[in-house]
């Protein structure tokens, strides 16, 4: 079977597993995958290294703004893991823009009205031809708000700075749990309470609260609704 030219949109709350899952999907069924909070976090340090955000946290956005126009975010498959990389250029990011110090600046930085239009411009070029699976905190609501299955997911917050601890730890990064779990609180608020594009669920959405589910049943959750509403089988 052919995969299906749907968009599933995919959002909710920090460190959900919305792109574990995602990803899981994608290989799955086929469908390319597309990690929109990578492009907000390519643009938070893309900020910091121009260093338009200051020590005291403020945003030059005058010059970020200008600057944004050179940035060229993509995603290419690494040779000889097959996983997705968030590339800047020509040069990889995807270690970079999963660190701390980029996880406590990308929440202001996604509030920008400019940041949000440029990266709704990138995703709206990669998902012209469907077969798309996207994460984020706004596709299902303003991305693309015609997508044809929505989920939104959530859990309790320690559990997911639990998790979000482990993945640090096994990374090497030197982490306290109430840091984490103090970002994890701080980025709900933020991405709750923005002007711009409020992470909220999608009236058509799924709810998916994953707090006790392991991996294996979030995709027995996810194979029985795309059977159900589009008749495909994996
Ligand atoms: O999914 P993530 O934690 O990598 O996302 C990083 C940040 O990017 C998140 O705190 C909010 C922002 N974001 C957003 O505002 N809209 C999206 N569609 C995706 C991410």
């Amino acid at each position: 079977m052919s995969v299906p030219k749907i968009i599933i949109a995919i959002d909710g709350y920090a460190s959900t597993g919305k792109s574990s899952f995602a990803k899981m999907i994608a290989a799955k069924y086929g469908f390319l995958y597309l990690d929109s909070g990578a492009i907000y976090r390519a643009v938070t340090l893309f900020a910091l290294e121009r260093g338009f955000i200051s020590d005291n946290g403020e945003i030059d956005q005058n010059s970020l703004k200008e600057a944004l126009s050179g940035l060229k975010v993509t995603f290419r498959r690494e040779a000889s893991t097959q996983k997705s990389e968030t590339y800047i250029g020509e040069r990889s990011v995807e270690k970079e823009i999963r660190q701390l110090e980029v996880s406590n600046y990308v929440s202001p930085i996604a509030v920008i009205p400019f940041v949000r239009d440029f990266v709704d411009n990138l995703l709206h070029k990669f998902g012209e031809d469907g077969a798309i699976v996207m994460d984020g905190r706004d596709i299902g609501t303003v991305v693309f708000p015609n997508a044809q299955l929505k989920i939104f997911m959530t859990a309790d917050a320690e559990i997911r700075a639990r998790r979000r601890e482990k993945e640090l730890l096994a990374k090497g990064e030197d982490v306290k749990f109430e840091d984490i779990l103090k970002n994890v609180l701080e980025r709900d608020y933020i991405d709750s309470h923005r002007e711009t594009a409020p992470l909220k669920k999608a009236d058509d959405a799924i709810l998916l609260d994953n707090s006790y589910m392991t991996m294996e049943q979030q995709m027995e959750w996810f194979d029985a609704i795309i059977r159900e509403r589009f008749g495909y089988e994996s």
